[in-house]
């Protein structure tokens, strides 16, 4: 009885000790003692979310969404509604973030607010898929950098040496897509160490270390770096959509939706990965000159100019190429460049779109990046990694250490991941933390009620609860359909838990005995005088 008695209580102890909650009070005075700058304001937050948004989803992605690929129907032109249901999907999951980013303005966006509703080990959870989201994302889009560089290169063909302008393949591709195209011509020359085939993306390893070294010079000049980028790829965004409508074929519309309404979902959910990148502005509230007011503008306000954007790109593009039965390969893989080069036969502009993908896709690199050391400094600051991390550079006022070791992760990340499964894992990572945010935004309603909201989600909990059906809704779908991430999703919440019990569990217990230890010394001290 004794026994059973003890096991109960240890049961109930280890269940309410990970379930601690961090409260926002105790959050707030860390972020105010952490010394970050606070730099930004509303135009810099709307540049960085568009900066962050606007990337290989658009410049790549869509032609997949819209004339379908391997494992999935194409939406056609309906890639428009497409558009719209993912952004949808997002705008319920922005408001959410936008109270949170209001109420608790802190480093660490979803992983924070989960520390704040669900308790610590959930909070890990939450930091460990996110690392998914951003750490992931960031290594899948500086492959996409270095496709579209390639690309790039090879329309100066006759200006530049062979050896630029047609790189060899295993200096520019991860081993498994170097794979893949060995099979196809197995007369490609790719080095080999005891047997095992040596790729080193070069491109990928160089654009990750100059963003690292970014990053760690400052915010202030992230942000303007993102700046130019931003107005690069909207220019030539612009430019696709002004020269683009002169070659649209209004029958090309027709039929609307040539898979119908599951061509309209499968587009939704591949194009969702578009739009990821506004929840990162959230990561960056402790750099926020008015996080209050600017936070809602910034993160609801990037959403609905990329939509805007979006839309018009899916009406030119469906305008110009047939997507209602198979299309060209170029068109899957730069469908703007594409159709200004071999529909327009403006090769100008499709060199100058390649430049604008280049100079979108870097600042999706920046932004990312940026918010996967945001989260990690935050979890280092309630001990689930080292404290070390928490260093804040003298001169740049930038957690270096932690950056530098983020964009050495990503390089050994180039070097050894099947991009396929990492992009597919982080639109995984980006659903769990957005439906999180949604069930924490509840949550905190009932639990800490008379907390100041300064920016409250309009009509909750229906908001929330629709964020949760159709996030959850597309992640469901995607779950059903037969693929590795399915299965990897799975494993690496598990090898999360693992490193929790094994390390973060841990850590916490013994700062705790040293946070109670000191508290004894200094009332036995008081008490001795
Ligand atoms: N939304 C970002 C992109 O499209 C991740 O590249």
């Amino acid at each position: 009885m004794a026994e059973k008695y003890s096991r109960a209580t240890l049961t109930r102890n280890f269940l309410k000790t990970i379930t601690r909650i961090k409260n926002p009070d105790e959050m707030l005075a860390d972020a105010g003692k952490a010394g970050l700058e606070k730099t930004l304001g509303v135009w810099d937050l709307i540049i960085l979310g568009v900066g962050a948004i606007i990337g290989s989803g658009i410049f790549a992605i869509v032609g997949i969404a819209a004339a379908g690929g391997d494992s999935s129907l194409g939406a056609g032109p309906a890639l428009m509604i497409s558009m719209v249901i993912a952004a949808i999907a997002c705008i319920f999951s922005a408001l959410c973030y936008s109270e949170f980013a209001t109420m608790i303005p802190v480093a660490g966006g979803a992983y924070t607010y989960t520390f704040a509703t669900l308790g610590e080990f959930a909070a890990w959870m939450v930091g460990w898929v996110l690392m998914l989201e951003y750490a992931i994302g960031f290594i899948a889009v500086a492959c996409a950098w270095s496709n579209h560089l390639v690309q790039f290169l090879s329309g100066f063909e006759r200006f530049l040496p062979a050896w630029l302008a047609n790189p060899p393949v295993w200096l520019v591709n991860d081993p498994f897509s170097a794979a893949k195209i060995v099979s196809a011509n197995p007369d490609i020359f790719v080095p080999k160490l005891f047997g095992v085939p040596i790729c080193i993306n070069l491109p990928a390893i160089l654009i990750v270390l100059l963003i690292t070294a970014i990053l760690v010079k400052g915010t202030k000049d992230s942000a303007k770096m993102a700046g130019i980028m931003v107005f690069v790829k909207l220019a030539v965004i612009a430019l696709f959509v002004i020269a683009g409508a002169f070659y649209v074929r209004p029958e090309n519309w027709t039929p609307f939706a040539p898979n119908g309404v599951e061509g309209i979902f499968a587009g939704a959910f591949i194009i969702f990965f578009a739009y990821i990148g506004f929840d990162a502005l959230a990561t960056a509230a402790e750099e926020c000159k008015n996080p209050q007011k600017d936070l809602p503008v910034g993160i609801i306000g990037s959403l609905i100019v990329t939509t805007i954007v979006y839309v018009l790109v899916a009406l030119i593009l469906t305008g110009m190429q047939d997507t209602s039965s198979a299309v060209p390969a170029g068109f899957l893989k730069a469908p703007m460049a594409y159709c200004m080069m071999t529909i327009a036969h403006q090769n100008w502009a499709a060199g100058l779109i390649s430049i604008g993908s280049l100079a979108g896709l870097t600042s999706v690199l920046l932004v990312l990046e940026m918010a996967a050391t945001r989260i990690l400094y935050a979890m280092s600051r309630d001990h689930f990694i080292s404290k070390r991390f928490q260093k804040i550079h003298p001169k740049f006022k930038t957690p270096a250490l932690l950056t530098w070791t983020v964009g050495l992760l990503a390089v050994v990340g180039i070097l050894t991941l099947n991009l396929d499964v990492a992009a597919e894992l982080c639109n995984y990572g980006t659903f769990t933390s957005f439906i999180i945010v949604c069930v924490a935004v509840l949550i905190l309603r009932k639990t800490d009620p008379d907390r100041p909201r300064p920016f409250k989600v309009p009509f909750s909990p229906v908001v929330p609860s629709l964020g949760i059906i159709t996030c959850g809704g597309l992640m469901v779908y995607k779950s059903m359909q037969p693929s590795s991430s399915a299965l990897l999703f799975p494993v690496w919440l598990g090898v999360g838990a693992m490193i929790y019990l094994l390390y973060g569990f841990v850590k916490n217990r013994l700062n705790e005995n040293k946070i109670h230890n000191e508290k004894v010394h200094s009332k036995k001290q008081e008490l001795l005088k």
